[in-house]
């Protein structure tokens, strides 16, 4: 599984307003800063399709970027980002949610968590509301190419990564599909392409 061709086709507010052309995607969503916009540029190994900047609260829109003319990658606006005006928050929760519930192509949502810090409360929520709502969930695992420091509880990614997975386990009747990565050293690239090519041939 090769990306040979992405281009940024359109953002959106709405569910209504996204491309209408019936192609499957996939859907990046995760606490502002996991790394949403980097892992997709690594993706598709351009360096600034998607907007990245040290600023949380970049991505404000449902952004689709057409992969191979085949398929959808879906950056969505962070969440958690406690700088952001309570009224913009709650307005991304909104249409997130709405998106989730009501995007009848949206094939997997690729819930991303940094793996080089522990399991924070929202991402433990959004989790929870993914499996009560039964919205097929992969689970990214950011940035493994960060070593433990004290700081951050002083684990591994490893580590963290299978107290994350131990602490979902109730939310889902099947464990979701994980993938660990990295989009410094590109860890897991190839994997998401080839779990992509698995979940578009059912
Ligand atoms: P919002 O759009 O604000 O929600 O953020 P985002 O999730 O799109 O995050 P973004 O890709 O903009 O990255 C946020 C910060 O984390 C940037 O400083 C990135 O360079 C850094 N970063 C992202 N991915 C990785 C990674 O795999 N490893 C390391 N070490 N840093 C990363
Ligand atoms: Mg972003």
């Amino acid at each position: 599984a090769q990306v040979t061709q992405a281009e940024f086709i359109k953002s959106s507010v709405r569910t209504e307003d996204c491309p209408s052309d019936g192609l499957p995607e996939f859907a990046l969503v995760g606490r502002s800063n996991v790394g949403k916009s980097s892992l997709l540029n690594s993706l598709v190994r351009r360096k600034r399709l998607a907007l990245i900047s040290k600023k949380p609260g970049k991505t404000q829109c449902i952004n689709h970027f057409r992969v191979n003319d085949s398929w959808y990658l879906v950056d969505l606006p962070g969440y958690g980002y406690a700088a952001a005006p309570q009224e913009l928050r709650t307005d991304w929760a909104k249409f997130t949610k709405d998106y989730f519930l009501n995007r009848s192509t949206l094939v997997s949502v690729f819930l991303l968590i940094d793996a080089s810090i522990p399991a924070k409360k929202i991402d433990l929520e959004y989790a929870s509301w993914l499996g009560q709502n039964q919205i097929p969930m992969t689970l990214i695992f950011t940035k493994c190419d960060k070593r433990k420091k004290k700081k951050n509880g002083g684990k591994r990614p490893e580590e963290n990564v299978s107290d994350f997975q131990e602490l979902i386990r109730g939310f889902f009747e099947t464990a979701p599909p994980w993938i660990m990565t990295s989009s410094v050293t590109n860890q897991g690239r190839d994997e998401i392409l080839l779990h992509v090519a698995q979940l578009r041939n059912y």
